[in-house]
């Protein structure tokens, strides 16, 4: 049977209230990265260096989507996609991170509302995705525990022009992705490297997290409030012990070290003894500071990752072993081709009692997909999305809950470190022209949906 064209899948099988939606993230999709009185991010400085970013590209027009946000939102309402997730450039609205604001950033962002809620689009807040202010940089950035305050006050911002019209918020995406790449490894924004950087990174992420859920509950008290994580499904390479016990600490390391202190769990230190290190960063009443209940989690689940006992890596003591040394199928990012994960990610993170509604925030696959005679056929992509929502739906079958689903992303866009190679949207772009051609995979989406 064709997949392609005879999927099994309906909509009606999800239930009436689940969401379906489309993610973006401001750094990848605006450009504009200067105009306007748009102030630098720790990520229009990175970009900027020489050998950061693969082929040298830069996100100085991204998708431009600045200037295209109408025929986007127009594409969203075409595709039937209900949910439109998209961030805020918090340098765009407070130039220098901080007080005073810029008008013209909060217009264009007023712009973007009202057009969805033109179009009938419900639109989804993430307050952080991944672009710091550069100024707050110079300052320590997410090291240094003022964050927590500047975090707050740009917060209390969003809330104060943009709450009066949109009801879903996520506070910060994947913490464990931009403080691993960007505290530890320091192959994204700002470039850090070492433990010292990452461990207070984390810490201040988290308290941000909850500080800033605080004060969108308290400013606006109808608000739907989540925030949202990165998760991987772990499995060991083989039963020996050592795999065994390295694949535990990766999956605490991944999975567990962010959320369970918002859950009121603390860090998971005796899983994972780095983080006893935490202990120089940690004040008094942190613990208390770092729960909070939040209205739904926003679970982002690309593939799996097979995990082998390794001497050589500090403080993790483990190696991934590659989808590419196993031999198996991996998209552009090298990820392996994995849909079960899915539904692995699913059960577990029902598993934590006091979350109240689970819905994927992102999922998706990167592929080299090309335009021919107007069209482009990514069957493979297409498969990508059929096959996870099938995992949910087995999920969801056996009672799990889950109550959503967003594709990453609506258009092919500026992928971080890898530039614009790793394509991953419903919708193609020729970065030269900034033509929109509707991929296969939107196309079917748009049906699915209709
Ligand atoms: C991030 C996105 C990113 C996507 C694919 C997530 O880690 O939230 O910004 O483009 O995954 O890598």
């Amino acid at each position: 049977m064709n997949k392609f064209e005879n999927s099994q899948l309906s909509k009606e099988q999800f239930g009436e209230d689940f969401l379906w939606g489309v993610s973006t993230a401001a750094f990848q999709i605006e450009g504009a990265h200067d105009v306007d009185g748009k102030g630098a991010s720790i990520w229009d400085v990175f970009t900027s260096q020489k050998g950061k970013i693969k082929n040298g590209h830069h996100a100085i027009n991204a998708c431009d989507f600045y200037n295209f946000y109408k025929n986007d939102i127009q594409l969203v309402r075409d595709l039937n996609i209900p949910n439109f997730r998209f961030s805020i450039s918090w340098s765009r609205i407070m130039p220098t991170g901080v007080a005073p604001i810029n008008q013209a950033g909060i217009d264009y962002y007023n712009n973007i509302i009202d057009f969805l809620l033109e179009c009938n689009i419900t639109p989804w807040i993430t307050i952080y995705h991944w672009d710091l202010p550069h100024a707050l940089e110079l300052k320590g950035g997410w090291t240094n525990r003022e964050c927590v305050k500047w975090f707050s006050d740009y917060t209390a911002v969003c809330a104060q022009y943009f709450g009066d019209r949109v009801t879903n918020w996520m506070v910060i995406n994947e913490p464990s992705v931009f403080t691993g790449a960007g505290y530890f490894l320091g192959i994204h924004a700002p470039g850090k490297k070492g433990i010292t950087n990452y461990l207070k990174a984390m810490h201040h992420v988290t308290l941000s997290t909850t500080a800033g859920a605080k004060i969108l509950r308290n400013t606006l008290p109808n608000a739907t409030i989540g925030t949202t994580f990165s998760c991987t499904y772990i499995e060991p390479e083989t039963e020996k012990q050592k795999d065994i016990e390295a694949a535990k600490r990766v999956d605490t390391l991944l999975n567990r070290t962010f959320i369970e202190p918002i859950l009121g769990l603390g860090y998971p230190q005796s899983d994972l003894p780095v983080l006893k290190k935490l202990k120089n960063y940690i004040l008094d009443d942190d613990l208390e500071k770092m729960a909070f209940e939040f209205d739904f989690i926003g679970l982002q689940c690309y593939t799996r990752e097979i995990v082998k006992h390794s001497l050589l890596t500090p403080y993790i003591g483990a190696e991934l072993v590659s989808a590419e040394k196993r031999n198996v199928t991996a998209t552009q990012m090298g990820w392996e081709v994995y849909p079960p994960a899915l539904y692995h990610i699913i059960k577990r993170f029902n598993d934590y009692k006091s979350i109240k509604k689970i819905i994927i925030t992102e999922n998706g696959a990167a592929f080299p997909d090309k335009v021919t005679n107007g069209k482009v056929f990514d069957i493979r992509r297409t498969h990508f999305i059929q096959d996870n929502l099938e995992q949910l739906l087995k999920a969801k079958k056996e009672g799990y809950q889950v109550d959503g689903y967003f594709v990453w992303s609506l258009t092919d866009n500026f992928e971080w470190a890898e530039g614009y190679n790793a394509r991953f949207g419903l919708v193609h772009i020729d970065f030269e022209t900034q033509q929109r051609t509707i991929k296969q995979s939107g196309l079917w989406f748009r049906d699915f949906l209709a």
